[in-house]
């Protein structure tokens, strides 16, 4: 049976750039997806532009029980690096907000893009083959697959996330990382919208800018774009905050960032005393505001309205209080926070501490990204990191 140099678990994007650095390096590569087509969580990325890194991206975007583990992959291995890359395969690519960077035409560039770095080190691919179980006998492992078994020096285990189950997440890394005595910070939805509970009135599709944080917490606070759902609350601040949510947390917004809410009102009563109370919000959208000044300002013109009732308003505006009863779960998070713990892994190598030649890498592991290219960013340098080693 061949004994391959390196054998690499999932073609996605973390996959794909351990097995192309691996094989670039010299080492027989192999690399195995139970999927019939490599890299389809970057298909869908980016609303199919693939929002590939961000330029802003170090270890202070990320989520882990260890924050600094991820600080070295991604100091050897930056944005411009993969933007390199990216301009040598003459993919088009631009800047959307806050360093974000997309492709200008389609996200199944970076998917070729990948596959021909990988064709460039000889990678052989075996897709459509299923794993069940990983042996090692101390010097070589053993892949059982449903292609027969494979035996590889190393292997790397890039098999993502739990997120969007219909691609074919699963745990395979969380389970082989177990089965090798490594522990688990336990996996929950991240980047994912919250659930709000019945009866909450109808304002789906309603949007606005906010700053949410969690309440009993300075940090993280995160500035931009919410809308309403059926359920409960999606955009951009809500989706960074839920990776910060325990599961019983009251979220806090900013209905008027940078804004003193109160000033704001005193202003318009001053100078519109005949105006009625959807005057007050008129940079809100205003079936939120309808909503906002139920039970708390009548039909009188403002300059009839209890100053308490307006402070009370004004109060609500800029620290409103919301209790999501849960999320929406893996079916529509971006990501799987927690993962396999940073402290049995290397940060250098992302080797296995206690399992010479076990690597892991991607989303599996316990370092999740803020919204914006950095999950992907994540997924680069800890491959990269494990395919020079490997
Ligand atoms: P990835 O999920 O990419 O790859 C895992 C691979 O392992 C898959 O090919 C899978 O088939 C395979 N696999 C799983 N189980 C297996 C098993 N048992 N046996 C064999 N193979 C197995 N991030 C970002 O930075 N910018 C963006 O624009 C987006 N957009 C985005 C949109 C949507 C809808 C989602 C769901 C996610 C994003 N993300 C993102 C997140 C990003 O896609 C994600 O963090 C990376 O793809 C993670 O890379 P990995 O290689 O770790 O896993």
């Amino acid at each position: 049976m061949t004994v391959w140099d390196v054998a690499v678990i999932g073609a996605g994007a973390a996959g794909m750039m351990a097995a192309a650095t691996a094989g670039q390096r010299g080492a027989k590569t192999i690399l195995l997806d139970h999927a019939d087509q490599p890299g389809k969580k970057i298909l869908i990325s980016g609303g199919g532009r693939c929002n590939f890194t961000n330029l802003k991206a170090d270890w202070t975007h990320y989520r882990s029980e260890n924050p600094r583990f991820c600080r070295s992959a991604l100091a050897r291995y930056r944005p411009r690096d993969f933007l390199s890359l990216v301009e040598k395969h003459r993919i088009r690519w631009h800047e959307k907000e806050d360093g974000q960077l997309f492709c200008d035409e389609s996200a199944r560039q970076i998917v070729t893009m990948l596959e021909d770095e990988c064709r460039a080190g000889g990678v052989q691919f075996q897709l459509g083959c299923s794993l069940s179980d990983i042996r090692h006998d101390g010097h070589v492992f053993t892949l059982d697959t449903s292609w027969g078994g494979v035996q590889a020096r190393s292997v790397i285990l890039a098999t993502g996330g739990l997120s969007i189950p219909k691609l074919g997440a699963t745990d395979f890394t969380l389970k082989m990382a177990r089965q090798f005595g490594l522990r688990v910070v336990p996996p929950a939805p991240a980047l994912v919208p919250f659930l709000l509970e019945e009866p909450w009135p109808d304002l789906a599709g309603v949007s606005l800018q906010v700053t949410a944080s969690l309440v009993g917490r300075k940090k993280p606070v995160f500035t931009g774009g919410m809308v309403f759902t059926h359920r409960g609350v999606s955009g951009p601040a809500i989706l960074q905050i839920s990776s910060w949510w325990e599961g019983n947390e009251a979220v806090r917004l900013n209905l008027l960032p940078g804004q003193d809410a109160h000033e704001v009102m005193r202003t318009v009563c001053h100078q519109r005393p005949k105006a009625h109370a959807p005057a007050l919000l008129e940079a809100l959208p205003s079936r939120l505001v309808r909503v906002l000044i139920a039970g708390k300002l009548d039909d009188r013109p403002l300059a009839e309205q209890p100053g308490k009732a307006i402070r009370a308003l004004a109060a609500e505006v800029n620290d409103w209080v919301l209790k999501p009863v849960g999320t929406e779960g893996y079916l529509k998070a971006e990501v799987m926070r927690g993962g396999v713990d940073t402290r049995d892994l290397s940060s250098q190598t992302m080797e296995a501490r206690t399992v010479p030649g076990l690597y892991m890498v991607g989303e599996a592991v316990d370092v999740t990204g803020w919204l914006g290219g950095y999950n992907f960013q994540w997924a680069w340098a800890s491959g990269v990191a494990a395919g020079q080693s490997a």
